[in-house]
């Protein structure tokens, strides 16, 4: 059965658009691939901890005794393992909420989701894809100011996913907006890229 990361990183509950784009991804794959397993990180329900600098020196004493099964290395070898990875975050301050920049500093470790090596660092994560989902309060999208999804981009090819997919809503708290419109766009594009992902 193929394990799917599903990281629901989104703050707000109940009313968060980013969370119906996750949803309708969630159901369409279900429906599409009955034999995936998926497997939810709502990290708002996660005591999730940033490294300080006591945390950080027992973290490099394990990675340097090469104890990869410490328990503080579980969520890194889930992501490792993973054969596809969904995250739904909103943009926040020009990039993504720092519960899912905590989530990344507890998964990204040498050993872990990547390897140093002669010419450099190289990923080793087994996912084949990431999908990202986002909503965004103003027109962003495609911009050098937008560093969620391109930060994102970036992070998933560190660990070595080859392919990123991203559907977003752009300007949904603009004045005068098309709020509906633009989400069913948004809800069409996951629909679409999820067809895509095997
Ligand atoms: C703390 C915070 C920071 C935000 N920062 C930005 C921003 O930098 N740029 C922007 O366009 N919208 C920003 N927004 C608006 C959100 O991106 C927008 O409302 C988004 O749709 C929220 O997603 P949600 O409905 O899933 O919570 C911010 C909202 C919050 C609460």
């Amino acid at each position: 059965m193929k394990k799917i990361l599903v990281i629901d990183a989104c703050v707000r509950r109940g009313e968060s658009r980013t969370k119906k784009l996750l949803d309708r991804a969630l159901e369409t794959l279900s429906r599409q691939h009955p034999d995936w397993n998926f497997e939810l990180l709502t990290l708002m329900d996660m005591d999730l901890k940033y490294w300080n600098t006591e945390s950080l020196i027992q973290r490099d004493e394990l990675l340097a005794m090469k104890q990869y099964d410490a328990p503080v290395f579980a969520l890194g070898r889930q992501f490792q393992q993973a054969k596809g990875i969904i995250i739904a975050a909103p943009f926040w301050d020009l990039s993504i909420p720092s519960v899912l920049k905590v989530y990344i500093e507890n998964i990204s470790a040498e050993g872990i989701t990547f390897k140093a090596e002669k010419d450099g660092l190289r990923g080793i994560c087994n996912g084949a894809w990431m999908l990202f989902l986002t909503t965004r309060g103003s027109l962003y999208g495609g911009t050098d100011m937008e560093q969620g999804s391109t930060y994102m981009k970036a992070i998933s090819r560190f660990f070595g996913i080859r392919d990123f997919y991203m559907a977003a809503a752009d300007g949904l708290d603009a004045a005068g907006t098309d709020c509906a419109a633009i989400m069913h766009s948004a809800l069409e594009q996951v629909e679409k890229l999820c067809g895509q992902l095997s």
